[in-house]
């Protein structure tokens, strides 16, 4: 087995991992790494492999369809050290993240309606709403933390609304949500408190359905037949909660930084708003907060651009490093809001393959209307603190950009 050439946790890594990236792909496009309480894993440093990989059945995302694999996977590892009623450990086996092939097809085609683009193009008066009503009240403060005030309360309202849950739900949801990246909070508490809280509101869905997507789902798995089942249904909300909640909330002030540290750019956006629906592709390009795909395990020994990869090795896609890539993003530190890429080409904040973010035209939207509501709209709006003050959550290795405050004024 080869070793790991570098670690996530190297301070080269930590000072600048783009640049740490860029040494590594023109290296190879697998390289080994060494992951913190884990065995090593090859990360994919190019576009073209990562395409190739996250496409190719061979390769899955949960690692008890390895043939011969034995013990627990990670998630398994992790749930029995939570000490959860079975039932519950059955709806986290029931994560779409983690299924492949037929099962996961049928999961995500089940989900796909609720966000279909003219349910997604439905909510933008409700975003705009809710974006316009925090901003107003963090700028009659003056000064507050953008993240806390503003993107945390927005992403959460969005996806809480379009799932079901009501809105005086919503801060008790948020609190277990936050947990969740919280290293010092109680994680098990949160998870037991979120899955309790699904179960109950399928039932109170059953008997009072409502339009929206909880009571089509409950509806679906009374009709029988190949639908969802409860463990599917509790398990599929609580991962679109925590997906469509912390990613784009953080990409919010990343975005706010780039233009930030690029005025003509933002300027350009100023004089000409109708730019911004194409400008939110560069900047999620160079300000997305996720620097890696989930794992993805090989079922048998194979070989990826003269690489052997052995059968049950990890993989796991470099994000960051594709979308800083000079051969497909000419100066890829540069920020161009009007750039204009080859046919074909396209950033991979969102990943690739079967498992692509399911909410990446909502993320967009979201973020298309923070920007607005906060650069464009508005030219008051500063950090309260110097760029060097503003620190990263240290959640994943490898580049994860997740600012843990962003204290703001106007
Ligand atoms: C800026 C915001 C976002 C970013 C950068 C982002 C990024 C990603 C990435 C990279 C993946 C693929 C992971 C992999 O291949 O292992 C993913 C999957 C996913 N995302 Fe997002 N996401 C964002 C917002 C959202 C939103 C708003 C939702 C709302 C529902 C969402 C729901 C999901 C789900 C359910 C998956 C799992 C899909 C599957 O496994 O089939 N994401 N996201």
């Amino acid at each position: 087995m080869a070793e790991p050439l570098v670690s996530l946790l190297d301070p080269e890594f930590e000072e600048d991992p783009v640049g740490a990236l860029a040494r590594l792909r023109e290296i190879s496009p697998l390289v080994r790494i060494g992951f913190p309480g884990g065995p090593p894993v090859w990360l994919i440093t190019r576009d073209k492999e990562i395409k190739e990989v996250m496409s190719d059945p061979r390769f899955v995302a949960g690692i008890s369809k390895v043939p011969g694999h034995q013990g627990p996977s990670i998630q398994e590892q992790l749930l029995s050290s939570l000490d959860l009623p079975d039932e519950m450990v059955d709806y986290s086996k029931s994560n779409l993240q983690v299924q492949d092939g037929a099962d996961h097809a049928r999961l995500r085609r089940l989900v796909t309606p609720a966000f279909s683009g003219r349910r997604i193009k439905a909510l933008r008066p409700r975003i705009e709403e809710t974006s316009a009503r925090l901003i107003d009240a963090l700028a009659q403060k003056g000064s507050g933390d953008l993240l806390r005030d503003y993107s945390t309360p927005l992403t959460a309202a969005v996806i809480c609304e379009l799932v079901g849950i009501d809105e005086a739900d919503q801060p008790q949801i948020r609190a277990w949500m936050d947990e969740y990246t919280n290293a010092d909070a109680d994680f098990a508490k949160s998870v037991r408190g979120l899955f309790a809280y699904l179960k109950n509101l399928i039932e109170r869905r059953r008997v009072e359905p409502r339009d929206d997507m909880i009571s089509t789902l409950v509806q679906m798995m009374d009709e029988g037949g190949d639908r969802l089942s409860e463990a599917e249904i509790i398990s599929t909300v609580a991962v679109l909660v925590n997906a469509g909640y912390h990613s784009t909330a953080h990409f919010i002030p990343n975005a706010v930084l780039t233009l930030l540290d690029n005025p003509d750019q933002l300027a350009l956006l100023r004089a000409r708003p109708q730019a911004l629906p194409h400008a939110i592709e560069e900047l999620m390009r160079i300000a997305t907060p996720l620097p890696t795909t989930g794992p993805r395990y090989a079922t048998e020994d194979l070989e990826i651009a003269g690489v052997t990869v052995c059968k049950g090795d990890a993989l796991t896609g470099s994000l960051l490093s594709a979308n800083n890539d000079p051969r497909l993003f000419p100066e890829p530190g540069r920020c161009d809001v009007d750039r204009v890429l080859k046919p074909g080409v396209s950033h991979l904040a969102f990943g690739t393959g079967p498992h692509r973010c399911f909410g990446a035209s909502l993320a967009n939207l979201e973020g298309e209307i923070a920007l607005d509501h906060l650069m464009l709209q508005r030219d008051t709006l500063e950090i309260a603190v110097s760029h060097d003050k503003l620190r990263y959550r240290e959640l994943i290795p490898g580049g994860a950009r997740m600012f843990s405050a962003f204290p703001v004024r106007f």
